[in-house]
């Protein structure tokens, strides 16, 4: 059994991320979620987490963080995510609280409380947790792993080389991968892999209350694929979260990544040395580089159906 503390931006992909962490109990005591401006404001984002909880009947401590990047200005992402940051469900009232600390102080209070150490899944921009190692730098030795989503180990998405995670914020993705905690990077290429066919998103139409608020998270956000004329959609978010249950249905390789900070076609990108060579950094990272995507939707689905029946 993990401790695991989620930070995110819902984020229809980071929904789903959160619903496979609570099918998983066995797996994973969820210690709480923070949230960080990214697909949308910080205000949005974390009203979506509150949703999500709500979706799946889970009370799980939700605490606000980072509204903006550690440098530069927050670009948010409705083409992909809509005006909420999680469009397509709807709800009538949001009936959770916040926990009242600010996110930072809530993920080294987490940590330091935590019996053992604690894997932080990072699903955003890494601000939250590039303010938490250097604010409190004592967390560090009670990191298990920073298991997250971002960057890519070829081509980004936000731009030709930069994913949309590390371009919002690569300051905070550059402290993350100087900070010597081990990383497990879920890029745009396994992301890719783990996409769900638009033809498969009908399955959930008909299934309880969960599988019925996935339908219409997906409902939503297939439309950005479909206007490209692709038949599927990347759940990215859902990679660290899937990895950490079932690694044996992906491949990887361990490198050491470098985040550039200020090329101008380049700033954000993740840089992933593949260097057959002398004098070599040490890897840093489990890059994740494919999945066999049949089993990943299969676990996916098998997660939310267990959620509907509890
Ligand atoms: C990442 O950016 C966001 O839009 C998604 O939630 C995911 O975390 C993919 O580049
Ligand atoms: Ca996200």
């Amino acid at each position: 059994m993990r401790n695991v503390l989620i930070d995110c931006d819902p984020g229809h992909d980071d929904a789903l991320a959160i619903l496979l962490t609570l099918a998983n109990p066995e797996n994973f005591r969820l210690l709480g979620i923070t949230t960080v401006g990214g697909n949308q404001t910080l205000e949005k984002v974390s009203e979506n987490a509150l949703k999500v909880l709500m979706a799946a009947d889970k009370r799980i401590p939700v605490a606000k963080g980072a509204d903006s990047p550690l440098i530069s200005p927050l670009k948010v992402a409705p083409e992909a995510h809509g005006d909420s940051g999680m469009d397509g469900p709807v709800f009538d009232k949001i009936t959770l609280e916040y926990d009242n600390r600010h996110g930072v102080e809530f993920l080294k209070d987490k940590i330091l409380e935590a019996e053992g150490k604690v894997t932080i899944i990072a699903l955003g921009p890494l601000t939250n947790i590039a303010l938490l190692l250097k604010t409190f730098p004592k967390v560090k030795d009670r990191i298990e792993t920073i298991a997250l989503m971002g960057g890519s180990y070829s081509s980004g998405n936000a731009t030709a080389a930069a994913e949309f995670n590390f371009y919002i914020d690569p300051h905070a993705a550059y402290m993350v991968f100087h900070s010597g905690i081990p990383i497990i990077q879920a890029g745009t290429e396994v992301s890719q892999a783990a996409s769900i066919l638009h033809s498969e998103i009908d399955e959930f139409k008909d299934g309880g209350r969960v599988s019925r608020f996935v339908y219409e998270l997906l409902e939503f956000y297939a439309k950005f694929s479909k206007g490209l004329n692709i038949d599927r959609s990347p759940i990215f978010d859902a990679c660290p979260v899937m990895y950490i249950l079932h690694p044996e249905i992906f491949t990887h390789g361990d490198y050491h990544v470098d985040i550039e900070l200020q090329g101008n076609l380049t700033a954000g990108m993740s840089v992933t040395d593949k260097r057959v060579w002398y004098n070599m950094p040490k890897p840093n990272t489990k890059v994740l580089l494919s999945v066999d995507r049949e089993k990943f939707v299969a676990y996916l689905k098998k997660a939310i159906y267990r959620l509907d029946t509890e």
